[in-house]
């Protein structure tokens, strides 16, 4: 027999538990370089796409733990944002919060995230366009989302739904990403609106 369809609703605080059923990790056959060139203020940065002799694993480390369901309370409690659940057969399979940032105009994109029994069946594309859709009708002027290097099928998915790469940092978890073959990269979805 074949599984419910999954289906998107708004979360509840009753949710946030079970987000620790979604297994959000993923492997990557493939990973981002980041070349330097020149220094100080001619400084460039090249991302170069390069295949790995072992896919790297993200295991078990994007689940939701207690940690990040506590932060994600704090945040639905506060801050006015975007919070949506993906649900199969009684068990949540997906999550998109968002939270608006008033002082530029954007939103902020936290999770965007899917089990890995449900990809690739254009569950990411749906709600990535509500949050399109959500962002659009409160006037804001892009969607900001977050990525590493180490992801390159989520940076295709991001490419794929018509964002563009905006930046990357190389010291935003750790004082040398680089060698960790972990670095921050920002994507934007532009919208047009009264600040765009
Ligand atoms: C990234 C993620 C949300 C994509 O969701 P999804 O439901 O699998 O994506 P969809 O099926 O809606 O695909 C939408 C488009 O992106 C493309 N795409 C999705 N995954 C892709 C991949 N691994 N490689 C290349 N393209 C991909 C699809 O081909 C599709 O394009 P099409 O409609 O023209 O065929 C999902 O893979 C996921 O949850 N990954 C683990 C967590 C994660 O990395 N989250 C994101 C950032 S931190």
């Amino acid at each position: 027999m074949s599984s419910p369809k999954p289906t998107i609703r708004p979360m509840t605080e009753h949710d946030i538990p079970r987000l620790a059923d979604i297994r959000a990790g993923f492997v990557s056959p493939t990973v981002l370089t980041v070349e330097i060139t020149g220094s100080g203020m001619e400084m460039g940065w090249r991302l170069v796409e390069r295949k790995l002799i072992e896919p790297y694993d993200k295991g078990n480390r994007y689940d939701f733990d207690r940690t990040e369901q506590a932060n994600i309370r704090t945040r639905m409690r506060q801050d006015g944002g975007l919070y949506l659940v993906v649900e199969q057969a009684g068990r949540l399979v997906g999550i998109l919060d968002a939270t608006p940032h008033e002082w530029n105009n954007t939103v902020w994109v936290w999770n965007l995230m899917l089990d890995k029994s449900v990809r690739r069946q254009g569950i990411g594309r749906a709600l990535f366009c509500h949050a399109v859709g959500w962002a659009r009708k409160l006037g804001y002027r892009a969607l900001v989302f977050e990525t590493q290097t180490n992801n390159v099928p989520a940076c295709k998915f991001y490419a794929r739904m018509g964002c563009q790469l905006d930046g990357l940092r190389t010291s935003h978890y750790t004082n040398n990403d680089r060698r960790h073959g972990e670095v921050a990269l920002f994507w934007m979805y532009r919208l047009s609106g009264p600040h765009a």
